[in-house]
C-alpha cells in the first residue's frame, strides 16, 4: 500500500523530512480515475526523482458545468492500488475545504496562453487549472512536476505560471499514451458508445496524416480545411477547433518556419475529445 495524506500540514512534514535527507522530490498532479497515461507520468517521475507524490483532486474550479463535475469518475481505492504497485511514495488527496477554505479569494490567470484553443470554448477553465496547480506546486514544494503532452495548452499554461511566479520547480513534459488504434487515453473515452469508440481514433489518424502532409510542404490552410471536413465525415458531430501553432509558445504559425503542433478538439455525441500531434519543420 501507499501512504495517503489529506492535509497540507502532513504533506509538508513528509516533504521537509525528504529534503532534509537530500532527496529529490517529484509531484504528478492528477484528478484521479487513473489510466496508463497517468501511470506513465508516475513511472517517468520514479526514474527521475527519489520520491514521488501523486496528487488526486477533482478540482471544481476548472469544470465548466456542474453536471460535468458531478459525472467525473472517482475511483480512489483502485487509483491507490495502481500507484502502490508502481512504487509511488505518497498520495496527496485533499478535500475541497482543505484546498479552498472558507474565504478563498485568489485566482491565478495566465493571460494570452489561456485565451485561444480550449480556452476559447471553456471560459475560466485555465484559471481554475493555473490556480490549483500553483497551489499543488507550492504545497508539495517538489523539485520536479510531470505533465502530459495530451493536454498541450495546459502544459504551456502551467510552465508560464511557474516561471512567472518564481516557483522553483522543473516542469517535465511526457509523451501522449495512446491505445493501439491511436486514440489518446482519456477518462472521457469510457463515456463513448461502442460505435463512437470505433469512430474516435479517426481524429488522431487525421491529425497525423495532415501533420505529415504539412511537414512535407503541403499548404497549411488548405490542409487544415480538408482535415476539418475529414473529421466531420468520419462521424464527429462538431469540430471545435483545428489549428497549427508553434510548439515552443503556441503562437500562430505561418509559414512552418519552426517546430509546430497541430491541436484539435471535437465532439463525438456528448463527449468532447482533444488531441494534438507534432509537426516537424523542414
Ligand atoms: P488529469 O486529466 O487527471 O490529467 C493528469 C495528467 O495526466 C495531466 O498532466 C495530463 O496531461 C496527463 N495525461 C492525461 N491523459 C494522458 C495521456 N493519454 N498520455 C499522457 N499523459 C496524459 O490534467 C488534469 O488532470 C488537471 O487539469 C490537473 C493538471 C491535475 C489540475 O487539476
Amino acid at each position: 500500500t501507499v501512504p495517503i495524506v489529506r492535509t497540507v500540514a502532513e504533506l509538508r512534514k513528509t516533504v521537509a523530512r525528504w529534503h532534509d535527507e537530500g532527496l529529490r522530490v517529484a509531484v504528478v498532479p492528477t484528478m484521479g480515475a487513473l489510466h496508463e497515461g497517468h501511470l506513465s507520468l508516475a513511472r517517468t517521475a520514479l526514474e527521475r526523482a527519489d520520491r514521488v507524490i501523486v496528487t488526486l483532486f477533482v478540482n471544481p474550479k476548472q469544470f465548466n458545468s456542474q453536471a460535468d463535475l458531478a459525472a467525473y469518475p472517482r475511483t480512489e481505492d483502485e487509483d491507490a492500488a495502481k500507484l502502490a504497485s508502481l512504487g509511488v511514495h505518497l498520495l496527496y488527496i485533499p478535500d475541497g475545504i482543505e484546498m479552498y477554505p472558507e474565504g478563498f479569494a485568489t485566482t491565478v490567470a495566465v493571460n494570452g496562453l489561456s485565451e485561444g484553443l480550449c480556452g476559447a470554448f471553456r471560459p475560466g477553465h485555465f484559471e481554475g487549472v493555473a490556480t490549483v496547480v500553483a497551489k499543488l506546486l507550492l504545497q508539495t514544494g517538489a523539485d520536479l512536476a510531470f505533465f502530459g503532452e495530451k493536454d498541450f495548452q495546459q502544459l504551456h499554461v502551467v510552465r508560464r505560471m511557474a516561471r512567472d511566479l518564481d516557483i522553483p520547480i522543473e516542469i517535465v513534459l511526457c509523451p501522449t499514451v495512446r491505445e493501439s488504434d491511436g486514440l489518446a487515453l482519456s477518462s472521457r473515452n469510457l463515456r463513448l458508445s461502442r460505435s463512437q469508440r470505433q469512430v474516435a481514433p479517426k481524429l488522431a489518424a487525421i491529425l497525423f496524416e495532415a501533420a505529415a502532409r504539412i511537414a512535407g510542404g503541403a499548404p497549411v490552410d488548405a490542409t487544415l480545411v480538408e482535415a476539418r471536413s475529414a473529421i466531420a465525415a468520419a462521424g464527429y458531430a462538431r469540430v471545435e477547433y483545428l489549428e497549427l501553432r508553434a510548439e515552443e509558445d503556441l503562437a500562430p504559425l505561418r509559414p512552418l518556419d519552426r517546430p509546430g503542433r497541430m491541436l484539435a478538439a471535437a465532439w463525438l455525441g456528448e463527449t468532447r475529445l482533444i488531441d494534438n500531434v507534432e509537426v516537424p519543420s523542414g
